[in-house]
């Protein structure tokens, strides 16, 4: 059996299903190629079936690159397996990814079946897949709490039916490490198709309990040749398998004998891409890409490092691409600074592009002292911000204490200007109902949090917000140094997403 562990990524089906984190096509391209350039061997782009958005984005990642396999999701349904097959059909390397529920409350609840039925409509649809791809990947979806000899037989099924992978998905992340190994193996030692070399096993972990690296780890020393994992471990509930932590994990062991074809140094850039594209933070103490993955804070630790850095460091900040000689920002810097702190945040950006932004780096450094990675990443997500249709063009406020505030606010829509003014129960209320004067649609304000970016008065502050409008509830994204302007934009970010 080959060593060779390959990394599947499903950052964009899987991770993207989290609400709040949808990209735009051509963000997707975007993650798609620094997954290229990061090594990765499968691209799950999407559930062509979802949407004519998910499809379109198949097709145009698709195009987009060329050395990874791009892999479609479907039901075990000919329909679902027709439409992957359409998005697919520019790919270099194509795989269709098809299943069905294989644990007892599926057969019985989701689909009030007879686990034989399960065994003949699990095995149809890898052939039916076979009529498109020769690369066909079938998922045993709640396989984590599948009675393993029942597993068993879905397994030896789907790989005489043709499947070339078959994934071993612990939906519920209910597993502990040893049962998940434990399952990995059985399944290695009781379906012949797998020894033959027909099919390999693929782990697909969620975090529920917080197991998912442990789990997938445990599948892929008992035997499991692909990993399905999520750049930052994001993805349904509490997440999936975060690909950094797998594969340092490997790394720093290499007596496992397990190898990756990941660049490990493009591990932190495409973190921080992911996390500022998709307005979900990285929390702090989150291992290998967290802001303090390597900070040292007690005085025994920080005495230690500066002595050896192995004292308290397993493994060099350098290995994942976080580069501790970090250029400071600041008004003074150049294009070529702003251009490097960029590069090294996962965003490649030249020319006009960057000319423009570097305009709006001025403006922010000379509001503060310092501008931050963090404050680039919003910047450069505000840039992308501009080619919405509507555009916020100004907004004045009157706050105080003792008085109603008053806003007005001028819009630029699809190139017009439209101008209200509103009064309101603070800057905020003021502002969004001016805004409202001009949109007059049904719509719910759910969710508004703000939050600062790092520290001081000066900083840059975040709205997340959560708009309902037509029964679909949108997120909203704004970053400013002003909060009611930070708002105002968060808004406006749910409105430009609006479908009708
Ligand atoms: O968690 C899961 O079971 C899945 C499958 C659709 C692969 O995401
Ligand atoms: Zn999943």
């Amino acid at each position: 059996m080959s060593d060779r562990l390959y990394i599947f990524d499903t950052t964009l089906r899987d991770g993207e299903q989290v609400p709040g984190c949808q990209l735009n096509t051509v963000e997707k391209i975007e993650v798609a190629r620094q997954l290229e350039a990061l090594g990765v061997d499968v691209i799950e782009a999407g559930f062509p079936m979802a949407s004519p958005v998910d499809l379109n984005s198949v097709v145009e990642i698709s195009k987009a690159v060329t050395w990874p396999t791009i892999c479609a999701l479907t039901r075990a349904v000919e329909k679902d397996i027709d439409v992957a097959a359409e998005a697919l059909q520019y790919a270099k390397h194509k795989r269709i990814h098809t299943g069905i529920g294989t644990s007892e409350s599926h057969i019985k609840y989701k689909f009030n079946a007879t686990p034989e039925e399960i065994i003949e409509r699990a095995a149809a649809a890898v052939k039916y897949a076979k009529r498109f791809v020769e690369d066909v990947e079938f998922y045993a979806e709640d396989a984590g709490r599948t009675d393993n000899e029942y597993l068993a037989r879905v397994v030896d099924a789907v790989v005489k039916a043709g499947a070339t992978v078959v994934n071993i998905p612990d939906t519920t992340g209910f597993r502990l490490p040893t049962e998940y190994g434990e399952k990995i193996k059985y399944l290695m030692e009781h379906v012949d198709g797998l020894s033959a070399g027909k099919a390999i096993l693929s782990t697909h972990c969620h975090n529920d309990l917080g197991m998912a690296t442990a789990n997938t780890l445990a599948g892929a020393i008992n035997g499991a040749r692909q990993v399905e994992v999520t750049i930052n471990g994001i993805g349904e509930r509490a997440g999936n398998t975060s690909l950094e932590e797998v594969v340092m994990a490997l790394k720093t062991h290499p007596y496992l004998g397990i190898e990756t074809n990941i660049n490990t140094q493009k591990i932190y850039p495409i973190s921080r891409m992911v996390s500022s594209l998709m307005n979900m933070p990285v929390q702090p103490n989150k291992a290998v890409v967290g802001k303090n993955a390597f900070a040292h804070s007690s005085g025994i630790h920080q005495d230690g490092v500066l002595k050896n850095a192995e004292t308290y460091e397993i493994m060099d900040p350098k290995m994942v691409g976080i580069d501790d000689n970090a250029i400071v920002l600041t008004a003074r810097s150049g294009r070529a600074a702003l251009k490097h702190r960029l590069k090294v945040n996962g965003v490649e950006m030249d020319g006009e592009k960057l000319d423009q932004l570097y305009k709006k780096f001025l403006q922010i450094a000379d509001q503060k002292k310092e501008v931050t990675d963090d404050d680039i990443l919003v910047l450069a997500g505000a840039h992308r911000a501009e080619t919405r249709n509507v555009k916020l063009d100004y907004l004045q406020v009157t706050t105080g204490k003792g008085v109603r505030s008053v806003a007005s606010i001028g819009l630029k829509i699809a190139g017009e200007c439209f101008e209200a003014a509103s009064s309101g129960n603070g800057p905020v209320d003021a502002a969004i109902k001016a805004l409202r004067c001009i949109i007059k649609r049904e719509m719910t304000l759910k969710e508004f949090t703000i939050q600062a970016i790092s520290k001081g008065s000066d900083d840059m502050g975040k709205v997340h917000m959560q708009v309902e409008y037509d029964g679909i509830l949108y997120y909203g994204f704004g970053a400013n140094t002003d909060i009611v302007t930070a708002s105002v934009e968060a808004y406006l970010d749910c409105i430009n997403k609006f479908k009708s």
